[in-house]
């Protein structure tokens, strides 16, 4: 293949990226990174120029590539410019002028840079009107950016040091979002912060301080990440309000069998419940829907067959595929012969 073919294909890609919508890992991760710098001295050449330190390629004029470059200040960025990739330099401040002229911003990806809360602008992102993409993970954040325009979907802010969210302030009005990500922070608190945040399905707030799961969160969750705090409870009937939740991951809690009301997993839709590295002495019944169970490390001491089918018949059968249970106080002699009737999908249990 030509360079010249291949820089073509890029643009081709980079002009489809703000149709996809990503879930969780970034497919496009590789044309944020140093292959970018590959459009060399290539200059646009339209209104507004090109800051000397960043590439702006002529067939996607809306793109701006300053990604990796060392710098520490922010470039001047032309009002055409859509998509603002910053990313991977050490860039300490955003001041409230720095983005005043880039009103037609919908991506900004500023992660992996030296930001402090105290060099952002009260007002730096608040005429980012159209902007729907914010990347600000990596960075020395202690508190949440303030007047965040209402129009993001996707907000990653993690790994920074921040303590708190507060609801009006920092996330009211934001109907769109449906990403966000806060995991490998310092939150030991969320309040009420995320309650009206009404088209999020993806919440991330593993690696946290929290102790007890957030009161209020979000009715269409479809993934609720919150591994890694040192939650020991779950309030009765905490699951059962959300109609749409698939993925669940509790692991390395301080989770026991006392702190966990009846019933709590046992909720139709799952798909997968992580409730590993826990303090677990039962296997809690689950729904039939169930798929993937993750309970090593814990401390299960008896294998009840019964927390995934109360009825054994033809129709009634545990959906469940994977099941682990290694690191636990049972071994395989504690598995009911009958529990292969029950069990039937499961293609391996370990022990
Ligand atoms: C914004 O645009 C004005 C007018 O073109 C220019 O004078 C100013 O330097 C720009 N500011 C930034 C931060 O790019
Ligand atoms: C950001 O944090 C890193 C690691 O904690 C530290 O080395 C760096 O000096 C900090 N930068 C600023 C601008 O505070
Ligand atoms: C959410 O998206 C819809 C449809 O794209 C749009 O009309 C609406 O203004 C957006 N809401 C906010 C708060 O940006
Ligand atoms: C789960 O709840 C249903 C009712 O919603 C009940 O019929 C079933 O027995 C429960 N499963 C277990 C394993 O307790
Ligand atoms: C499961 O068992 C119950 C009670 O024996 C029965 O009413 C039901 O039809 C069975 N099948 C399904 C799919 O629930």
């Amino acid at each position: 293949m030509t360079v010249t073919m291949r820089v073509v294909i890029v643009f081709l890609l980079s002009a489809l990226l703000p149709l996809s919508c990503s879930h969780g890992q970034d497919p496009f991760a590789w044309l944020y990174g140093p292959q970018s710098q590959r459009f060399g001295s290539l200059q646009a050449d339209t209104t507004g120029g090109c800051p000397d330190e960043c590439d702006c390629p002529p067939s996607f004029p809306v793109a701006m590539y300053c990604d990796g470059r060392g710098l520490t200040v922010m470039p001047t960025i032309p009002s055409r410019v859509k998509y603002l990739y910053l990313q991977n330099n050490a860039i300490t401040a955003v001041s409230d002028s720095a983005l005043v002229n880039a009103t037609n911003l919908e991506w900004l990806m500023m992660h992996h840079n030296q930001l402090t809360s105290d060099a952002i602008g009260k007002k730096a992102f608040m005429q980012l009107q159209g902007l729907e993409r914010l990347y600000l993970q990596h960075n020395n954040l202690t508190t949440f950016p303030s007047n965040l325009p209402r129009t993001l979907r996707d907000l990653r802010i993690n790994h920074n040091k921040i303590k708190k969210v507060m609801y009006s302030a920092d996330l009211e009005g934001m109907d769109n979002l449906t990403i966000l990500y806060l995991h490998d922070n310092a939150v030991t608190d969320m309040g009420t912060s995320l309650k009206a945040l009404k088209s999020l399905t993806l919440l991330d707030i593993s690696s946290n301080k929290l102790t007890k799961v957030p009161e209020a969160l979000p009715e269409n969750l479809h993934q609720l990440y919150l591994e890694s705090n040192s939650i020991d409870s779950l309030p009765e009937g905490f699951f059962s309000r959300f109609t749409q939740l698939q993925y669940v991951r509790m692991a390395h809690n301080q989770l026991t069998d006392k702190g966990i009301p009846a019933n709590t997993f046992n909720v139709t839709g799952l798909v997968e419940l992580d409730l590993s590295y826990n303090k677990l002495e039962r296997i809690p019944p689950v729904s039939t829907t169930l798929q993937h169970l993750y309970m090593q490390a814990n401390q299960i001491k008896e294998f009840t067959l019964g927390s995934f089918c109360s009825v054994m018949d033809v129709t009634n059968f545990s959906k469940l595929r994977t099941l682990r249970l290694d690191g636990n106080e049972i071994t395989r002699q504690d598995i009911p012969t009958e529990s292969t009737l029950c069990l039937r999908l499961a293609s391996s249990i370990e022990v």
